[in-house]
Order: C-alpha cells, then sequence, then structure tokens
C-alpha cells in the first residue's frame, strides 16, 4: 500500500488580510458569505476577522456581526486578529476558535501598525496569551517584517528569533512568520525560518508570505524542506496591511493548493471551489 500522503493545513484569510487593505467597504452579508463559501471548501481554518480599532482599519468593523453570522462548520477553526485586551474581550464574546496577537521584528513597522514599540506591544500581548488559555483559547503569534520591513529595510534572523522566543515565552502555541512586503527569497527564507525552528518545533510554524514578487510559491517549497507543515493564503490573491506601503496581495490560495498537490500532498481543500469563492469575491470588490 502507498503511503498516505502527508497534510498541510492551508489558512484561508481572505476575509481578513485579503479584505482589510480595500478601501471599498464591503456589507457584512457579503463577508458571511465569502467565510461561509469558504467553509464548504474544505479548509480546517479560517481567518475571519480582526477585533482592531475601526479607525485603523475601518473594513474590519464589524468584526463582532460577521462573527455572528457566520454558518460554522464542524472541524473548521474561525479565527480572529486581537492586539490588546479590548481585542480579546471582543473574539472571547464572539465565540472565536483562536486569536492571533499580531507582532513585528522591525520596530518602525510596530509604530505603524500597532501604536507601540516592540517592547511596549510585548507586553500588551502577555494578558491577551494568559486570557486566551485561560479561556482555552488557540494561541498564534505573527512575527510581522520577518524578511523585511517598508521602512526599515532589512531584518535580521535573530530580529525575528528574538519575538519570536518572547511570543514563545508567553504561551502562544503557534507563530506565524510573515513576509509582510513578499520580499523574501528562499534563501532568506530558510535562513530566517532555521532561526525559529531553533526554537520551536516546525509543527507549530506556519508560513504567512505575500506575494509581491512572485517568490512566495518558492519561499513556500523552501519551508516545506524544513518540515513546516502550515501556510497562510488567500482565495483569488487577494490583500496586503494598510500599514505596509508597496505589499500586495497574499499568496493565492489556488495557487498554493496547486503546487502542494503536485508534490503529493494532501490539504483537503477543493481547489475548483475554491477558483469559484475567488472569482465570486472578485466580482464583489467591483461590482
Ligand atoms: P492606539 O491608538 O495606540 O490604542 O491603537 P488606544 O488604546 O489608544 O485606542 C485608540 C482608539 O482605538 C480608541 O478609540 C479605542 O477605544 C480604540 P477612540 O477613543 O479614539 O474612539 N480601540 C479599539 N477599538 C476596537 N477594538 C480594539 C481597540 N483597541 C483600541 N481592540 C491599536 C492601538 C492596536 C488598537 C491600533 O493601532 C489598531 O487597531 N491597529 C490595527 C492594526 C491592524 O489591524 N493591522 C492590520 C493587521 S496586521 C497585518 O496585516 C499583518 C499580518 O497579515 C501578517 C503580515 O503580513 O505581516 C497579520
Ligand atoms: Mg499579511
Amino acid at each position: 500500500m502507498p503511503a498516505a500522503p502527508e497534510f498541510v493545513t492551508v489558512v484561508e484569510v481572505s476575509p481578513r488580510d485579503g479584505l482589510q487593505n480595500e478601501q471599498r467597504l464591503l456589507g457584512a452579508d457579503v463577508k458571511v458569505e465569502l467565510v461561509d463559501r469558504l467553509g464548504r471548501c474544505g479548509f480546517r481554518a479560517i481567518e475571519v476577522t480582526s477585533f482592531v480599532s475601526p479607525k485603523a482599519v475601518p473594513q474590519m468593523a464589524d468584526a463582532a456581526e460577521v462573527m455572528a453570522r457566520i454558518h460554522r462548520v464542524p472541524g473548521v477553526r474561525y479565527s480572529v486578529l486581537t492586539p490588546n485586551l479590548r481585542g480579546f474581550a471582543g473574539a472571547h464574546a464572539a465565540r472565536a476558535d483562536a486569536i492571533c496577537v499580531f507582532g513585528s521584528a522591525s520596530e518602525t513597522f510596530s509604530q505603524r501598525n500597532i501604536n507601540c514599540s516592540i517592547a511596549e506591544s510585548l507586553d500588551r500581548f502577555r494578558p491577551v496569551v494568559a486570557a486566551a488559555r485561560e479561556a482555552g483559547i488557540a494561541v498564534r503569534g505573527t512575527v510581522s517584517c520577518a524578511l523585511g520591513c517598508p521602512y526599515e529595510g532589512a531584518v535580521a534572523p535573530e530580529a525575528v528569533a528574538r519575538v519570536a522566543r518572547a511570543l514563545l515565552a508567553m504561551g502562544c502555541e503557534e507563530l506565524s512568520i510573515a513576509d509582510t512586503i513578499g520580499v523574501g527569497t528562499p534563501e532568506a527564507t530558510t535562513r530566517v525560518m532555521r532561526a525559529v525552528l531553533d526554537l520551536v518545533a516546525p509543527a507549530r510554524v506556519n508560513g504567512h508570505f505575500h506575494d509581491t514578487y512572485q517568490r512566495a510559491l518558492v519561499n513556500i517549497d523552501a519551508c516545506l524542506a524544513l518540515g513546516i507543515r502550515s501556510f497562510d493564503a488567500s482565495a483569488a490573491g487577494l490583500g496586503g496591511c494598510p500599514f505596509a506601503p508597496g505589499a500586495t496581495g497574499n499568496v493565492a490560495t489556488e495557487s498554493v493548493l496547486e503546487r502542494l498537490a503536485a508534490q503529493g500532498f494532501a490539504t483537503g481543500v477543493d481547489v475548483d471551489a475554491v477558483r469559484a469563492v475567488g472569482a465570486w469575491i472578485r466580482a464583489q470588490l467591483v461590482a
């Protein structure tokens, strides 16, 4: 009997990272329908929304409404971003299965994104992570700008490892290592991921790649070679961060699924169904 294919988790982030940068505000109806359509594609994890300041990210202002109205598919983990305790309170009330605290390896990006230094952000995250663990809610810690910063340029792997170590120490179960502006190369990705894998097993690491220079897929290959088996992706390649000028979309889920299938990995996700959702949400954005 041939061995069962190895499983790779593809976390669908289009409802959050995909939409947060869109200038035109979509109604909650469309967001709920997006999450529900994605829920039928076979994903095990969907990043739904962010409990952040509506002034900072107007598109995510309806986080509570969207969470309340989605139809949850059993076995799918519905996660949200929470920058502080207020965000956590919203996430908890909304019955999020998982939360994400999001830090940065770059001081300037930390200031621009969440209005505090890296050290201050870690102090803010600590009680959030503790509260989530206490409530039995899974916690991801993101390190943005792991491969470069839109303001500072190069970022040292040691800077990434420092934040990663702090996030692990406060109790994050998973680390998401993010190429916020898509400047990574396979070599740089390997260096950064090795620095992270010195701290934590690959099973607890996720790769989050924006695709500015169409290198996300080869960067994912570099991660796969190191044993990492979880990647964020966004239907139709939507995405970007309002605080990261020049960054384009997340790597397209459709491309990641095809690449993984070609390499013999199982994802449980129906690529044709995702393609249909991707076309549908793109049409909503131009309608
Ligand atoms: P601040 O101004 O330092 O915080 O912002 P504050 O506590 O002084 O509050 C300012 C205002 O926000 C107040 O309202 C608060 O009530 C409100 P006002 O009195 O002015 O009307 N507020 C909140 N409202 C709702 N929910 C909350 C909340 N907290 C405060 N949780 C803060 C700090 C972090 C809140 C702000 O900077 C913020 O919300 N930033 C959002 C950043 C963000 O969402 N960025 C995009 C996601 S990260 C990303 O895309 C990267 C990622 O994809 C990985 C990668 O690619 O790198 C994950
Ligand atoms: Mg992102």
